[in-house]
């Protein structure tokens, strides 16, 4: 069975970009099912860096078709912008497709996200500010813009009439803002129309034949996890699937096809915008770990918070997503800490939690219970083979797998492609030992 899923396992950011351009020489599709330009994917390729906000990482490899799913919203601007952007380096985008259900992210939509940030002040949720959360909230509302409307300019004005009416009248009454007019809408949308309109296609269907022509399908993630909007930290959270779920949503296809679930973690966690972080390191050990992993947004450039590894989350992410594997990035970053903490559990009001507490008041007031475990001095950054990492390093990794309940699959230790090592090219395999953190008799370290 040939589809191969790569999900964010954390709170986005864990490097999915440089993980599904490793994997794609080897697929025939890259199709990203979830987001919009919220998500930012850094890929290097040699001496290159593209920063990539919509278009599948796929695109750099001239024999790949790129998808971009219904589960996407999508700005036409910012994608007409990536596109014209990867031809001026030489990248074709001849062979994008993009889906005729995917909704259109509209200017009010991003209007409708700034002033939602505003009004609600303290508790805002740090969003990008892309008009991501209004675009999704349409979709629910029946209210969206679809792609395949720009085909039909009659039906896209009645559409639009209709959304602005509504609109309008709350920006105009409640927040006492300049209306949209349909007519510059009108304009700006039917330019886009005629340059995405080769690309527009019924890409469910052109998957799904491809996977029953036995050709090999990367289903790309955006964001991770903990921001999915069911599965995730709600309400500090993006409006879409991330997880496992979004996959069949998000593209039109079902779950016979899969083969891997691939979750992508950091060896440590990041997280952007506001919310409860359990292992956030608001101290000279954040810094250091922002520093060397240079946690700054791909699409915002804001810092990301830092802290250390949270497994209970690990497991969390495993299981919702029914992971197969994970790979592990950004390893080479832990390089310099004597000694590493990993959280392994929650203790609150007395009581410790080894699996993801369904109560958010838990999750925000939790101390997290942490295990130590020895760090490494060594450079790592050149390092291509397991049994050549540092002993320290290696019983990371196997922390990390017995916790998971998941084998690593593929550890990075730098952003270019050369920097990583592929320690079970089978993918699949069980790991022989249960679950470190189900035994029953486990005991938590003390502080
Ligand atoms: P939105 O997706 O712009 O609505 O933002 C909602 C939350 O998700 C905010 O906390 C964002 O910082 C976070 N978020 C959205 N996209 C990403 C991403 O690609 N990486 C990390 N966090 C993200």
């Amino acid at each position: 069975m040939p589809g191969t899923v790569i999900l964010g396992a954390q709170w986005g950011d864990e490097g999915k970009g440089k993980i599904t351009d490793l994997m794609a020489d080897r697929m025939d599709f890259v199709v990203r099912y979830a987001g919009g330009n919220n998500a930012g994917h850094t890929v290097v390729c040699g001496e290159d860096e593209f920063k990539l906000h919509l278009m599948p990482s796929g695109i750099l490899y001239p024999h790949i078709t790129t998808v971009i799913g219904n589960g996407v919203v999508i700005t036409p601007k910012v994608l007409l912008e990536e596109m014209d952007g990867l031809h001026q380096r030489g990248i074709s985008c001849g062979k994008l497709r993009i889906s005729c259900n995917a909704h259109l992210v509209m200017p009010y939509h991003l209007a409708f996200d700034h002033l939602g940030e505003l009004s609600l002040g303290n508790a805002k949720l740090g969003t990008t500010h892309r008009g991501i959360g209004p675009a999704y909230a349409d979709k629910a509302d029946r209210l969206g813009m679809r792609v395949q409307d720009l085909l039909d300019e009659k039906i896209f004005k009645a559409k639009l009439e209709v959304a602005l009416e509504r609109k309008n009248a709350i920006l105009t009454k409640a927040f006492d803002q300049e209306p949209f007019s349909v007519d510059e809408i009108l304009a700006e949308y039917m330019g886009y129309a005629e340059r995405l309109a080769p690309h527009i296609d019924d890409t469910s269907l052109l998957i799904a034949r491809a996977l029953d022509d036995g050709k090999k399908v990367l289903f790309e993630g955006a964001q991770g996890t903990l921001l999915d909007l069911d599965h995730g930290t709600y309400p500090f959270v993006t409006s879409s699937s991330p997880t496992i779920g979004g996959v069949f949503s998000g593209t039109g296809v079902g779950p016979k096809y899969l083969e891997n679930i691939i979750g992508v973690a950091k060896a440590y966690v990041t997280r952007v915008g506001y919310g409860p972080f359990p292992t956030e390191q608001e101290n000279e050990c954040g810094e250091l770990l922002g520093a060397r992993g240079v946690e700054f947004g791909t699409t915002t450039g804001r810092k990301r918070r830092c802290g250390w590894l949270d497994l209970v989350l690990l497991r969390y992410a495993a299981r919702v997503n029914s992971l197969t594997g994970i790979a592990l990035t950004k390893l080479d970053v832990l390089s310099e800490f004597e000694r590493l903490k990993v959280c392994v559990g929650y203790s609150y009001q007395g009581k410790i939690y080894h699996e993801f507490p369904p109560h958010q008041t838990i999750f925000h007031k939790c101390e997290p219970e942490y295990l130590e475990l020895a760090g490494w001095s060594e450079d790592i950054s050149g390092v291509t083979e397991r049994a050549d990492l540092p002993e320290a390093a290696v019983r990371y990794v196997e922390f990390v797998e017995q916790g998971a309940g998941v084998p690593v699959v593929l550890i990075s230790v730098g952003p270019k492609r050369t920097q990583t090592i592929i320690t079970r090219e089978e993918y699949i395999e069980p790991i022989e030992e249960g679950p470190y953190l189900y035994r029953e008799d486990f005991d938590p370290p003390a502080k």
